[in-house]
């Protein structure tokens, strides 16, 4: 609150959320799912806080944005090999001069941001987010879309048959354990994304489609760990972070819309469904308060930027000198 409004602040923690939450984000704190192990000497506290420029270089260094090729193993022996694209996804797309990340929060609703969105050079959107109907707030342009592997297998989502994963580029990714190589991780993924992926590419072989090698995911998570001052959820970063920091590897700048929440903030999910909880803004399985406490720390755009269009500025990274 006050004159510059009500923007996020850099040091959210989960004292600050209800009693509900709290308690789910301790279970998911406990729980490991997939064996996190914390590295690095010390107590989660005892590191200095680095300023935006000097993460935004962390994150540049330590951070690998690799996705699955043809020629890696164990894929490469497999019969459907072929079908993976031959070359990472970096050295085919871009680079963008100006990007827009589209969070799908229910606070887009009403925004009016869609001709700001669409001016960009390349636009990214998440899993089942929909343009048609809502083009006033979010816009009709997409480039890339990130989805996870429970879209890619849940029966609701129509994944091979609906046409709103047919336009842009697809990119997907699934959990694999922390520690796991990728024969482990094809032996164990968290939903069946190699098979969905292999019968997806057969309906529709020419609309480029990338995997997220699963290391880029924890290689983000450990970035938010080492910055945190408190444990987070051992679980994988959302689809938002992990579509901005892919981003920044791709575009001169990036504009992420309504990841930190604007002036019209709200508790409804998702801008495209009647479903509210509070979770899906403030995170319970994804370290998402972090996330959002990391992003608020890097942002090079103005507070008044995120109360208004709930729109933050990241440089991408070959505009960083390291
Ligand atoms: O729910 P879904 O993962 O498809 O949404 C895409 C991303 O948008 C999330 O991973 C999260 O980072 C962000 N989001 C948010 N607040 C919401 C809904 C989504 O920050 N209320």
């Amino acid at each position: 609150s006050g004159r510059g409004g009500d923007v996020w602040d850099d040091e959210m923690s989960s004292s600050m959320l209800g009693s509900r939450l709290r308690k789910v984000v301790q279970n998911y704190q406990a729980m490991n799912k997939y064996g996190v192990q914390l590295s690095g000497p010390g107590g989660v506290s005892s590191r200095p806080k680095l300023s935006g420029p000097e993460l935004l270089c962390q994150l540049k260094d330590n951070v690998e944005v690799t996705t699955l090729t043809s020629d890696l193993q164990p894929f490469s022996a497999l019969p459907w090999a072929a079908q993976l694209p031959p070359k990472p996804l970096t050295s085919e797309l871009g680079p963008y001069k100006s990007c827009a990340v589209v969070s799908s929060a229910g606070s887009l609703r009403y925004s009016g941001l869609g001709k700001e969105i669409d001016s960009h050079d390349a636009v990214l959107r998440f899993n089942a987010a929909p343009t048609t109907g809502y083009e006033k707030d979010v816009g009709s342009k997409t480039t890339i879309r990130l989805i996870n592997s429970q879209v890619m297998a849940s029966d609701d989502h129509r994944f091979l048959s609906s046409s709103l994963y047919s336009s842009g580029v697809l990119v997907a990714w699934d959990p694999a354990p922390f520690s796991a190589d990728l024969t482990q991780w094809y032996n164990r993924t968290d939903y069946p994304i190699f098979t969905q992926y292999q019968r997806y590419r057969r309906l529709h072989p020419l609309q480029p489609f990338y995997i997220l090698h699963p290391r880029f995911e924890w290689q983000v998570w450990q970035r938010i760990q080492d910055n945190m001052a408190e444990p987070i959820q051992k679980n994988p970063p959302s689809s938002g972070l992990l579509g901005t920091v892919l981003m920044m590897s791709l575009c001169e700048v990036v504009h992420v819309y309504e990841f930190l929440p604007s002036r019209r903030k709200t508790e409804l999910c998702h801008y495209y469904q009647r479903f509210y909880d509070a979770a899906c803004t403030l995170g319970a399985y994804h370290p998402l308060l972090y996330e959002k406490n990391l992003v608020k720390r890097m942002n090079q755009g103005s507070n008044r930027d995120i109360y208004t269009h709930g729109r933050v500025t990241l440089p991408g990274f070959n505009r960083l000198n390291c």
